[in-house]
Parts: C-alpha cells; sequence; structure tokens
C-alpha cells in the first residue's frame, strides 16, 4: 500500500503550501523562546544516548537541524551532539551542522548567532562547519544517505499547509468541532508519515533523529490557559469591529496536537515505517520558566508580558498573516496581543504544555 507521503498527496508546487508564515524576525524568537529551551533541556539525555549509538563511518559527519528558527535555541543540542560525534569518531573529522527552516525565517538572526553569541557552538569548535537551507522540511533537503544525526525542536506540530478553518478556537489542533477534529487528524498523520519518509531517505543506515514537539494527552493540551486567552482577546475585538466573523474563523492557527497514539500509529503495523524503527516515544510535561520567576518576583506585569512575548514570537507572523491586508495585520496584531498580555496579567496560572519526546533510526 502506497503512503501519502509516496502517492504525492500536496506536493511541493501545491499553492496551499505557501501559506506558512515563520517566527516573529529581527531575532525576537530568539528573545523569548525559554519555554521552547526548558523542553530542549529535557531532551539533551536522548540526543546524548543518540549519539553514543549512531553509526558512524570513515568519512565527515553530518548534523541536520530541521526548524531551527533563528538558533538560539540550537547552540546548546549542536555543542552536544558536536561532542558526542566527536568523542567517537577521528578529531579532525569535519562535522557539517545542516540548519533548515521556511524560506521566511530570519536566516541572518541565525548567522549573526553563530558569530556573536556567548553560547555559539562555533565559539570552541574546530572543523565544524555550519549551513542552512530555506526549504520545508516537507519536501526533500538533502541528498540521499547524507544525515548521521537529525534534531528537530517544537516544529513538527505546525502543519504542512493552512487550509483548515475553525469556528470556535484559534488554533485549528484545539478545536472541538468535529469536522474540524476529522481535518486536522487527517492533515497531522499525512505529515507525519511524509515527514518520516522524507527524512529516511535522506538519513544514513544507522541514523537516528531526534525530536520534539507540542503533542497533548488525550483529555488536555497543557495550552488551554494560554490560548484560551488569546482565542477570547480575538473575541473581544470581534465585538469591538475589529473583524468580521468569517475573518475571525479564517484566523486559525495551523497547529496540531497529537497524541502518542498518533505519533505511533505508522509503526503499529509493521513495526517500522520508511525503514525507521521508533526507538522511543514519551509525554514529557514542560515546566514554565515564567512562573518560577513570577513566584521569586512577584511581578505581575513582568510575568504576563513575558507569556504575551513569547507566545507573538511564534505565532504573531502567522496571525498578521492570517488578517486582510485592509485591516491593518500589523495594527491588528499590537492590539491582540495588548489586550491577551492585559488578560494575563488579570488571571496568572503556570503554562505547562505537552512535548513528544521521539527517537527514531534507520536501519542499518
Ligand atoms: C517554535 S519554532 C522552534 C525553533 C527551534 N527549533 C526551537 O526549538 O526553539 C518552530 C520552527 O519550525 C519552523 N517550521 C514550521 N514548519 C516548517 C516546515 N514545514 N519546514 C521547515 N520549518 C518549519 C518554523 O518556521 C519555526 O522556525
Amino acid at each position: 500500500m502506497l503512503t501519502y507521503a509516496e502517492r504525492g498527496d500536496g506536493m511541493p508546487n501545491d499553492p496551499t503550501r505557501s501559506h506558512l508564515a515563520a517566527m516573529k524576525g529581527d531575532g525576537f524568537y530568539n528573545r523569548h523562546s525559554s519555554m521552547q529551551a526548558t523542553g530542549i533541556a529535557a531532551l539533551l539525555s536522548l540526543l546524548e544516548t543518540a549519539c553514543r549509538t549512531v553509526v558512524i563511518g570513515e568519512g565527515p559527519l553530518t548534523i541536520v537541524d530541521y526548524g531551527s528558527s533563528q538558533g538560539r535555541n540550537s547552540m546548546t543540542p549542536m555543542r552536544v551532539a558536536i561532542k558526542g560525534l566527536r568523542f567517537r569518531s577521528s578529531p579532525s573529522v569535519p562535522i557539517e551542522v545542516v540548519h533548515t527552516d521556511l524560506p521566511s525565517n530570519d536566516f541572518s538572526a541565525l548567522f549573526e548567532a553563530l558569530v556573536s553569541d556567548p553560547d555559539s557552538y562555533m565559539s570552541e569548535a574546530s572543523d565544524v562547519f555550519p549551513s542552512a537551507i530555506g526549504r520545508s522540511y516537507f519536501e526533500p533537503l538533502l541528498p540521499p544517505q547524507r544525515v548521521n544525526l537529525g534534531w528537530s525542536t517544537w516544529a513538527l506540530q505546525w502543519m504542512s499547509a493552512s487550509t483548515i478553518e475553525a469556528p470556535d478556537h484559534i488554533l485549528a489542533g484545539m478545536s472541538t468541532a468535529p469536522t474540524v477534529v476529522s481535518a486536522v487528524t487527517k492533515q497531522q498523520a499525512r505529515d507525519w508519515e511524509r515527514f518520516l519518509t522524507l527524512r529516511s531517505r535522506e538519513m544514513r543506515p544507522g541514523a537516528k533523529l531526534v525530536a520534539g514537539f507540542t503533542a497533548r494527552t488525550a483529555d488536555v493540551t497543557g495550552w488551554e490557559w494560554l490560548l484560551g486567552e488569546l482565542r477570547s482577546a480575538v473575541c473581544d475585538m470581534r465585538m469591538d469591529g475589529w473583524l468580521s466573523e468569517r475573518e475571525k474563523n479564517h484566523l486559525t492557527i495551523p497547529i496540531g496536537l497529537r497524541t502518542l497514539e498518533q505519533i505511533r500509529e505508522p509503526f503499529i503495523q509493521a513495526e517500522t515505517f520508511a525503514d525507521l524503527v521508533l526507538e522511543h516515544l514519551d509525554l514529557v510535561k514542560i515546566t514554565d520558566p515564567c512562573w518560577e520567576q513570577f513566584e521569586t518576583s512577584g511581578d505581575v506585569l513582568a510575568f504576563a508580558k513575558d507569556h504575551a512575548d513569547m507566545t507573538q514570537a511564534w505565532c504573531g507572523p502567522m496571525i498578521a498573516s492570517l488578517i486582510e491586508p485592509s485591516r491593518e495585520p500589523a495594527a491588528f496584531v499590537a492590539e491582540l496581543f495588548a489586550r491577551f498580555e492585559r488578560r494575563l496579567s488579570e488571571c496568572p496560572r503556570p503554562h505547562e504544555p505537552y512535548m513528544a519526546a521521539v527517537v527514531l533510526s534507520k536501519r542499518a
């Protein structure tokens, strides 16, 4: 039976694919992504294990960071990966580190961080060669069998297209409308299979891929409070005439949150999928770094601002792209996040999302 990816559903030239926005630019995401960094810290032991067990040969080694954004959160994991692989190979073996993201990503911030961030993995590296690819990872990115080690954090919850409209939530994956739930589930299944198929082709036999991305339990997403307030701020703006009902429904962020069962699904029938084995899968609850600061400082306005900035960093550009140009998207987004921040300051809670921790290996 052909997989979705092999049948070619949603191929690259499909115009619906173009409507994806990257993170807020000018290094804004780099400065406002401490929640994501907390989740990454929880993945590092899996990365270290992968470095110890991945098959490596004699020649140059390739590490790929899928959905890198502006790079700051990649510094620690890439340093860990370089150190882990270097330990097992000859000291002079060249290691290339390839960061990939959407073409609209702020790659300048990434290259700047590689040079000037005190935490840059390049600061003590020799024979390490960083580069970047601006292309969706739902397309082929590298020649066959090039990759030794893959890494991807907080990216795979994004869907490959923005075609779903939810009448009851700003996040497609948090809608409870049956037609939306069904459409999101199907899209996420297709996207997962496509990602796996494409990555498998790029991986060398014995290569591994470590990924962490937003997921959910069967009952809760962990985003109820935060995105419930964002949704309420949108509804307030609808009431105040900033947008019509049709425009409000169109304002649906193309993110779905998979359960562990949905992530495991392609591997159930034959235990492998596209020559990949699911070595590890679990659900990690992420603690809220802003809440810890708030408990110490008691500064509710700082707490609300941190969360508003962090949220705007990942979804501000997407929201702007979904607003009709005649509505002045920049002004709309500024007003939305001001209202959102006010709401957060009125009812502070810890934001504790779930992350699926996944390790895949390609059959040797
Ligand atoms: C929340 S950021 C995560 C960035 C970084 N990996 C981290 O953990 O902080 C998600 C990233 O995934 C990227 N992304 C989303 N869909 C993508 C796709 N189809 N292809 C490549 N990158 C994608 C976004 O542009 C964004 O930079």
